[in-house]
C-alpha cells in the first residue's frame, strides 16, 4: 500500500501541495498518496493525532497551525527550533518529528532559480510575524553583510531580532530592527516581503530608493502580483513572487520523508501553467 502523507490548513482548499507532490512522487517514481486535511481551528492536534494513528506517514502544516505543530513535535530539527514553528511533521516509529522548510526553500529558490548571491550582500526583510521567524536563520546562514528587518509595527521587529540574538551563533551578524521610516537612505540588494499586506492588496510603507543597482523585490506571496511587487519593478528592481519558494520547501520535505530530493524544474513550470502570473 502507498504511504499516506497530506497538507492539514484550514483553509486548506486552494493548496497547490498535493499537486506538487503529486509531480515529485510521478518524477522520483515514489509510490505515494498525499491528500488535504481541514482541521478545525481548535482541533489541529486530533485531526494530527487521527491521520498518524491510522497510518499517516507526515503532514506539511499551514496556517495557522505552524505553532501549534511546533507543540506536537517530540524532536524538532536545528531550523524549527529557533523559529518556533514546524510546516512538516513525521511520524516514524513512536516519535513525532518536526522541521521548518520554508527557509531552505526560500534560500534555495534565490540562490538557484533565481541566482541571487547572498554572501556578502544587504538584505531586508520585511515583516516580523510567522513567515519571517521562519527563514530568519537560514538567510543569515548565507552570511550576508546585514540583515535589517523593519516592522509596521516596530516593538515586534525589535522582539524578533533579540530572539535570534539569544542563539549565540547569530549575535554579532548585522541583525538590526527598523521602522520602514527609518529605511529612507539605506540600500539594499535583496527585499524581501514577507508580510501578509500583499493578501490584503497593500503594502507596507517602504519608503522609495530602497533598491540598490539590480537589487532584488522578493514577496513570498504566490498567485497575485502585489502591490510591493509592482512598486519594485517602478523601482527598478527584478521582482519575483514566492512560487519557487512554495516549490522548493515542499522538494526538502518530500526529501526529508522519502530520502530522495525530486527536481523542481517541472513542478514550477506545471505550477506557472495554472498562474494568473
Ligand atoms: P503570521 O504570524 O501568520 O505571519 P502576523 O503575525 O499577523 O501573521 O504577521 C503578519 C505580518 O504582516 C506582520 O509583520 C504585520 O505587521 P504588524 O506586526 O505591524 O501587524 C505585517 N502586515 C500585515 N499587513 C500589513 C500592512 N498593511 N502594512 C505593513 N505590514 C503589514
Amino acid at each position: 500500500m502507498a504511504d499516506k502523507y497530506a497538507v492539514i490548513g484550514n483553509p486548506v482548499e486552494h493548496s497547490l501541495s498535493p499537486a506538487i507532490h503529486a509531480e515529485f512522487a510521478r518524477a522520483t517514481g515514489q509510490d505515494i498518496v498525499y491528500g488535504k486535511i481541514l482541521a478545525p481551528l481548535e482541533g489541529f492536534r486530533a485531526a494530527a493525532l487521527k491521520f498518524r494513528d491510522e497510518g499517516g506517514k507526515g503532514l506539511n502544516v499551514t496556517l495557522p497551525f505552524k505553532h501549534e505543530a511546533w507543540q506536537l513535535a517530540g524532536l524538532r530539527s536545528g531550523f524549527a527550533l529557533a523559529a518556533g514553528a514546524i510546516n512538516t511533521l513525521t511520524f516514524r516509529g513512536g516519535e513525532i518529528v518536526g522541521d521548518n522548510t520554508d527557509g531552505i526553500g526560500l534560500v534555495r529558490d534565490l540562490l538557484r532559480n533565481l541566482r541571487v548571491v547572498l554572501r556578502g550582500k544587504r538584505l531586508l526583510l520585511m515583516g516580523a510575524g510567522g513567515a519571517s521567524y521562519g527563514v530568519i536563520e537560514p538567510l543569515l546562514r548565507e552570511e550576508p553583510e546585514r540583515m535589517v528587518v523593519a516592522n509596521r509595527t516596530v516593538e515586534k521587529a525589535i522582539a524578533l531580532v533579540s530572539h535570534f540574538e539569544k542563539f549565540q551563533q547569530y549575535a554579532a551578524q548585522g541583525l538590526a530592527a527598523s521602522s520602514y521610516g527609518d529605511l529612507r537612505g539605506m540600500q539594499f540588494d535583496v527585499v524581501i516581503n514577507a508580510t501578509s499586506a500583499g493578501l490584503a492588496d497593500t503594502m507596507p510603507a517602504l519608503p522609495p530608493g530602497v533598491f540598490a543597482p539590480g537589487a532584488l523585490a522578493y514577496d513570498m506571496v504566490y498567485a497575485k502580483r502585489t502591490p510591493f511587487m509592482a512598486f519594485g519593478d517602478k523601482q527598478g528592481a527584478r521582482v519575483s513572487d514566492g512560487l519557487g519558494m512554495l516549490v522548493e520547501q515542499a522538494a526538502e520535505s518530500f526529501f526529508i520523508w522519502r530520502g530522495v530530493y525530486p527536481e523542481t524544474r517541472a513542478a514550477m513550470a506545471m505550477l506557472r501553467r495554472r498562474m494568473p502570473t
